[in-house]
């Protein structure tokens, strides 16, 4: 390990883009489908790794979606998020607000309960075995219906005190903020924090409806504001934390190199851009491995890295005591480097 790798990972920070079904490594996708009888459409691990070139989000999508038929049970649920959690640690992550997409999993007969309940356990043997820890955001899925989105936080209900927030993920082009303003708006009432994928593959548009129409509390990637200098300025201006992914957007071809990737002048421009891995069994990384892939590709500094450890810290949802003492440690740690 280099100096700079032992830097990386041992900075204390948070993962605040992350889809927990994005995690499925390819090894438990097959020891999944065995316990759980179903067939999957390829030979073995290496062929579903050369599955994996995408030349856009919805190439992604429709396999992500397809790999996530081997989740049946809610064993099979927390033992997904436990290999997650596991990762995380080693890569010096000390809390995490994991998404999940109900949907994907309901439209296939399994009860939500049997997906929350996994994560859950998952989530509080985490904080025993790790010492981190987790809270969940429940994504709604953008290219179904409003009326869907507003089922599934009804079913939600009987848990609705441990979710933290709800976010807005999927086909991004041609399903507008706009479209979920009012399951959004009963989501505040309810008193869940805000996040939407917006800026991704959407012009900077969709950003600007995440923040008037979803009122969020993050922006999920954000990449495209940058095409509009007043946006930037909100976006400064407000302190909006963006979730920042860049081994996905060199995967899904945001950008066409990492050398392009403009992590640096969102650092800049002062904007609060945090560094995250967004789905690491897709996109060949987790947590770690984007730090050091933006380190080397865009020559960031320790003290670029450790801002946007600092920033994931601050832009998390737990309270400011919290976030206070983990600031202080990674303060700590950065004086001691
Ligand atoms: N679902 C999982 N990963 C996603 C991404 N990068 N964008 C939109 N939806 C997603
Ligand atoms: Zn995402």
């Amino acid at each position: 390990m280099t100096d700079l790798d032992a830097f990386i990972t041992g900075l204390p920070k948070a993962e605040l883009h992350l889809h927990i079904e994005g995690s499925l490594e390819p090894e438990l996708m097959f020891a999944l489908a065995r316990r759980n009888g179903i067939a999957l459409p390829y030979a073995d691990v290496e062929a579903v790794r050369a599955a994996y070139a995408f030349s856009n989000l919805q190439d992604f999508l429709d396999i992500y979606y397809a790999g996530a038929a081997v989740l049946l049970t809610r064993q099979d649920f927390h033992d997904l998020a436990m290999a997650y959690f596991d990762r995380a640690a080693a890569d010096g992550v000390v809390h995490a607000e994991i998404m999940f997409d109900p949907q994907t999993h309901t439209a296939r007969g399994v009860p939500f309960s049997e997906v929350i309940e996994g994560l859950l356990s998952a989530i509080a043997e985490a904080q025993a075995r790790h010492g981190l820890t987790a809270c969940l955001i429940m994504s709604f899925l953008r290219h179904l219906s409003e009326a869907d989105a507003f089922a599934t936080l009804e079913e939600a209900g009987p848990w609705l005190d441990r979710i933290a927030a709800v976010g807005l993920d999927s086909s991004e082009l041609g399903h507008p903020p706009e479209k979920f303003a009012r399951v959004f708006a009963a989501a505040r009432e309810r008193g869940l924090k805000c996040v939407a994928h917006a800026g991704e593959e959407g012009p900077p548009a969709y950003v600007t409806g995440a923040l008037d129409a979803l009122h969020v509390d993050r922006i999920d990637h954000g990449n495209r504001a940058l095409e509009d200098e007043a946006l930037v300025r909100r976006l400064v201006d407000l302190g909006m934390t963006l979730t920042v992914c860049p081994l996905s957007n060199l995967k899904l071809c945001v950008v066409d190199s990492l050398d392009q990737h403009p992590i640096d002048r969102m650092l800049k421009a002062g904007l609060r851009a945090t560094i995250n891995s967004d789905d690491p069994a897709y996109f060949g990384g987790y947590v770690a491995d984007n730090y050091r892939a933006v380190a080397k590709a865009r020559g960031l500094s320790r003290g670029d890295l450790a801002q946007a450890a600092r920033n994931s810290l601050t832009g998390s949802f737990l309270p400011g005591e919290a976030i206070a003492a983990l600031c202080a440690r990674l303060d700590a740690f950065v004086d001691a480097a």
